[in-house]
């Protein structure tokens, strides 16, 4: 069976596409490069450059590859952005979700699964971990984005014969353990792949945005989850769908949280090098503490952390970063 993927050179897309090649399913891409790349995807997968917005061509790949199964990374992903652009978000992450969902329905999709992300919860307001059943109030137009895709979904599924899941991050990180793709945006804002820029010299900094929280060292709580059982928790996601399992919305994160400075700590002692860090103000929109309750997805899928270690999250990203600056020098 062929399945299609959007957004499949990009950070996680790429490494669903080895995990499903790995899997022996045949893989088309269909990304429009604006942030991915075209190197990060496979050869054995076929890659199309295009825009999901793109309704006939979606479509024609659909229909001509027989596709029942789609997963769909294709969006914009950087929150300060999304505040200063909700336009540009409303337009990747809905409006162009809408075209794509449309595609599915008219060529008989049966399986989508859909990137969604804790950003939905906005700042947890009871429990945490929180549950999938906590209030939605996303206090970004990418949060918001991305609830209104997966609200499409809820209703498109109650009307078509189309199945989901839509599966809400917390912070993904880590690279793949074998070396083959890895996050390679530049100028990310993300804590882990910055503390491994700094530490390689790439920025002659790492900045921490508060340090006053309440929390017991003053800086913000994440729960950090390796890209492999994330892409596992996908792979799941499908042979559930697949099996008539229902449609689903699930966390993905491990159930305990880390600072900022335990991440730094771990950057620095698995690298052996030291770098500066410098104590700022608060980032306009962090939440002190999200972490994910994954009972649901445990007990759904059978989903079961095999990577929950930042030690081993933190060297993957390493040599992920030290791999992309070889090649970066080549090129
Ligand atoms: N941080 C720093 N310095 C940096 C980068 C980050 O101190 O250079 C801090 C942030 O202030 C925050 C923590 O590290 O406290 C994590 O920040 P990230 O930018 O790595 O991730 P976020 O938690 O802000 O965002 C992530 C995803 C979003 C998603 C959100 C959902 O990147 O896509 O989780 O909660 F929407």
């Amino acid at each position: 069976m062929t399945v299609l993927v959007t957004g499949g050179a990009g950070y996680i897309g790429s490494h669903m596409v080895w995990k499903l090649l790995d899997a022996g399913e045949r893989v088309i891409v269909l990304d429009r490069l604006s942030t991915g790349f075209d190197w990060a995807v496979p050869a054995e997968a076929k890659l199309v450059v295009g825009d999901i917005g793109d309704q006939d061509l979606v479509e024609t790949l659909l229909g001509e590859n027989e596709i029942k199964s789609v997963f769909h990374f294709a969006g914009s992903v950087v929150v300060p952005d999304s505040v200063s652009d909700p336009l540009s978000y409303y337009l990747n992450n809905t409006v162009k979700s809408r075209t794509l969902i449309e595609a599915c329905v008219h060529q008989g999709v049966s399986e989508f699964i859909f990137s969604s992300t804790a950003a939905v919860y906005g700042t947890p307001a009871e429990a945490i971990p929180v549950k999938e059943e906590a209030e939605l109030r996303p206090e970004s137009p990418y949060g918001t984005s991305k609830l209104m895709t997966e609200l499409m979904l809820r209703d498109v599924a109650a009307a078509h014969p189309l199945h989901y899941a839509c599966l809400r991050y917390f912070n993904v990180a880590g690279a793949d353990p074998l070396g083959r793709t890895g996050q390679s945006t530049p100028k990310a804002t993300h804590l882990i792949k910055a503390a491994c820029e700094a530490a390689l010299s790439k920025r002659p900094e790492m900045r921490v945005f508060g340090t006053d929280y309440p929390t017991p060292d003053g800086t913000c709580i994440r729960d950090y989850i390796h890209i492999t059982d994330l892409i596992e928790a996908h792979y799941l996601a499908l042979q559930h769908l697949r099996n008539e399992g229902g449609n689903l919305i699930a966390n993905c994160g491990y159930g305990h949280g880390l600072s900022v400075f335990e991440v730094i700590d771990m950057v620095k002692q698995v690298s052996g090098l030291d770098f500066d860090v410098v104590l700022s103000d608060r980032r306009a929109g962090d939440a002190v503490s999200v972490v994910a309750d994954s009972s649901l997805i445990k007990s759904q899928l059978g989903w079961q952390p095999g990577h929950d270690n930042l030690q081993e999250i933190v060297t993957h990203a390493l040599a992920w970063e030290a791999a992309l600056e070889r090649r970066n020098n080549k090129t």
